[in-house]
């Protein structure tokens, strides 16, 4: 869609007001009739506030968004996280990038990667979840995108947790997690230690502090093992949480459009992304907001 046309969706859209429309049974909602380039209203901001908590993933399609206006929006849903931004050259078409956004991107210049996390499938991960304080939120806003592949996939830690029987709810209780910085789909056991700053223990059930809800709170690419207990005890619960909350019932798929904007709780939701060409541009501009407590 042009940037043209983009606008102009938007603006029939703003004119119907805020809708708000569920992508799954458990996770994620479309917000329409809202053009984010635009300032918000605080009461539009409220309600799109509560629509996250509610749904744990926000999609808003067809947006025409400077950096300005994402930095902007970013500010609905707490306050910057500062980023350990690697060194970047511009792409083309930008004359700058904002101190708080990050770009996730595979395009190379002079052989460089210009932005993080460039290339192929990743899986399941909660965003910072080996930090003390993880990150509460992430956005992410489509620039550039293959012509397949690349989705990125959300599965409702939340969801998950609800469906455990009473027996494996009760096992999970007060158990703590291990959890690394690893970025690259190696498998679990081949993953090499890594120094106390890369680490950090959390509870392998997560309550979340606004909702008061409960979800599961450990991933297949960061969390290593279950604290105290035998390797193949820990590495069979693991894995069988794993499997479960990667269920296709728990997970709304995104496929990116140019112009969409999605914002997700890093607080009782993962995501996934998946393969995608090589050799076919991908950018996403990412802004992060800081948690407000250890998860507990
Ligand atoms: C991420 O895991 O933060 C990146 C997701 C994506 O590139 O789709």
């Amino acid at each position: 869609m042009s940037t043209a046309s983009m606008i102009a969706a938007a603006e029939r859209d703003a004119q119907a007001g805020l809708r708000f429309e569920p992508l799954t049974k458990h996770i994620g909602c479309e917000v329409l009739g809202i053009n984010l380039g635009r300032p918000v209203s605080p009461q539009d901001a409220a309600a799109i506030y509560r629509a996250w908590l509610d749904h744990a993933v926000l999609l808003f399609r067809d947006q025409d968004l400077t950096q300005e206006d994402l930095i902007r929006v970013t500010g609905i849903f707490g306050e910057f996280a500062p980023l350990g931004r690697p060194k970047h050259t511009l792409p083309s078409g930008f004359s700058k990038i904002l101190p708080n956004i990050m770009l996730i991107s595979n395009i190379r210049e002079n052989g460089e990667t210009i932005g993080a996390l460039p290339d192929g499938e990743m899986m399941f991960h909660h965003d910072t979840i080996h930090r003390d304080e993880p990150h509460k939120a992430t956005l992410l806003y489509s620039v550039e995108i293959p012509t397949y592949g690349g989705d990125t996939l959300f599965a409702s830690g939340t969801a998950a947790y609800d469906m455990l029987d009473a027996t494996m709810k009760k096992k999970l209780a007060g158990l703590r997690a291990v959890n690394f910085y690893v970025y690259n789909s190696v498998k679990r056991n081949d993953k090499q230690a890594v120094d106390a700053s890369s680490q950090a223990v959390h509870p392998v059930v997560r309550t979340h502090e606004e909702t008061g809800c409960k979800a599961l709170y450990v991933n297949r690419l960061m969390s290593v093992r279950i604290e105290g207990m035998a390797a193949a005890e820990s590495d069979a619960l693991l894995n069988f949480l794993f499997d479960h909350s990667e269920r296709p019932e728990f997970v709304y798929t995104h496929i990116w459009r140019k112009g969409d904007l999605i914002v997700w709780d890093n607080r009782c939701s993962s995501h996934a992304r998946t393969d995608f060409p090589s050799d076919q541009r991908r950018l996403l501009l990412r802004t992060t907001v800081k948690g407000t407590c250890r998860p507990y």
